[in-house]
């Protein structure tokens, strides 16, 4: 009997890897595939094999000098979903109490599910920006939490929490000995401000993050984590019995693409910045929608104030050739993602009929 739950499903996950897809997709919340005949790549720069033994040399000490902490505080992993799912396998045991945020990103409460964890949630409300309230976090917690899981910025509304907030909340589990798994993938967006990791915010903070969705490198799957030494000698037992090693090409791409970063990022700044404009202003046309302006990152969560989301996504998609992420996947029911991270003509074509849509929808 190992205790592990062998029939747990990313509902989501399944959906945006089928359903998902649509001639204007709103769905996605990764930036635009960066092509690789833009990075200088060369077939003499790759080669099959070269891994070390846990984790390539020269990646590593990439990672660890943009992470600004010591290699010995970094597991290379395949993208944020290997990273959370090797923290999660490391930190929680079967039956540990676990606090999660609502809504969370779907496949976080599925690996927990799988583990085998008590999952109670503290609540983020849209009426605050679904920001992060940390006399609410700390009112769920209990002398049994283990782990509080949060992502910053937060999937699906794209709230940024600030260092003090992180400060507060690792100062709140820490008085029940519980640490803070931060998922920061999309704080890689924050282009145009300069923040740290909340690794650096408290002795109990594990990280997880990747190139994936800031900088539309996806296809390499450039992951790590963050974490404590110590900790660290466990997630690595992980990925033993795991994916074991990663693909040597994919670690050697890693490394072309840290060494470029300048570059791919100034892309991904001027991408988000134009389709930022164009999601706000739809936003302040449309009164039907209960949502406050994009600030940061790749997605908006709006609610539909009157009318069935489910019924409308659907119309969306079907009549409209438009998809966004009906919001049961995030547990609100009433709200839709939508994402503003593809080609500008895709978003703007998208939001277009998205008006139509709710024109007709009224
Ligand atoms: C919060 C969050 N974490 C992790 C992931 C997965 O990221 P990756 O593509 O790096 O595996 C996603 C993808 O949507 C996400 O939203």
């Amino acid at each position: 009997m190992n205790g592990l739950r062998l029939d747990a499903v990313s509902r989501y996950l399944a959906w945006a890897k089928l359903n998902a897809t649509a001639r204007f997709n709103l769905a996605a919340s990764g930036v635009l595939d960066y092509p690789l005949a833009e990075l200088p790549v060369h077939i003499e720069d790759l080669e099959i094999g070269g891994t070390g033994p846990y984790g390539y040399r020269p990646l590593m000490e990439r990672l660890a000098a943009k992470a600004g902490v010591p290699t010995e505080c970094v597991v290379y992993t395949l993208g944020t979903s290997m990273a959370n799912f090797v923290a999660l396998t490391a930190l929680v045991h079967r039956g540990d109490d676990v606090l999660v945020e609502r809504p969370t990103y779907d496949p976080l409460l599925t690996v927990l599910d799988y583990i085998g964890a008590k999952v109670c949630r503290f609540e983020r409300l849209p009426e605050n920006g679904f920001r992060l309230r940390p006399e609410e976090l700390e009112r769920k917690l209990t002398p049994q939490t283990r782990l509080v899981i949060l992502c910053n910025l937060h999937n699906p509304s794209g709230a940024l929490t600030d260092e003090s907030t992180l400060r507060q909340v690792g100062a709140i589990a820490a008085k029940v000995g519980a640490r803070v798994l931060v998922d920061e993938v999309y704080l890689e967006t924050l282009f145009e401000q300069s923040w740290r990791s909340a690794f650096h915010l408290g002795e109990n903070f594990v990280v997880t993050s990747s190139l994936t969705k800031a900088y539309g490198l996806s296809g390499i799957r450039c992951g790590w984590i963050l974490a404590e030494p110590e900790l660290v000698q466990r997630m690595w037992q992980v990925v033993d019995f795991t994916y074991g090693i990663p693909a040597h090409p994919a670690e050697l791409l890693g490394v072309i693409a840290l060494d470029n970063l300048d570059r791919v990022r100034a892309r991904a700044r001027a991408l988000l910045e134009t389709n930022r404009v164009l999601v706000n202003e739809f936003l302040v046309r449309h009164g039907e929608l209960d949502c406050d302006p994009s600030r940061f990152g790749t997605t908006v969560f709006p609610r539909l104030k009157a009318g069935r989301t489910a019924e409308f996504v659907g119309i969306l998609r079907e009549q409209f050739e438009t998809s966004v992420v009906p919001g049961e996947f995030f547990e609100q029911p009433q709200h839709f993602r939508i994402g503003f991270c593809g080609a500008t003509e895709t978003v703007r074509g998208g939001l277009e009929r998205l008006s139509a849509a709710l024109g007709a929808f009224r």
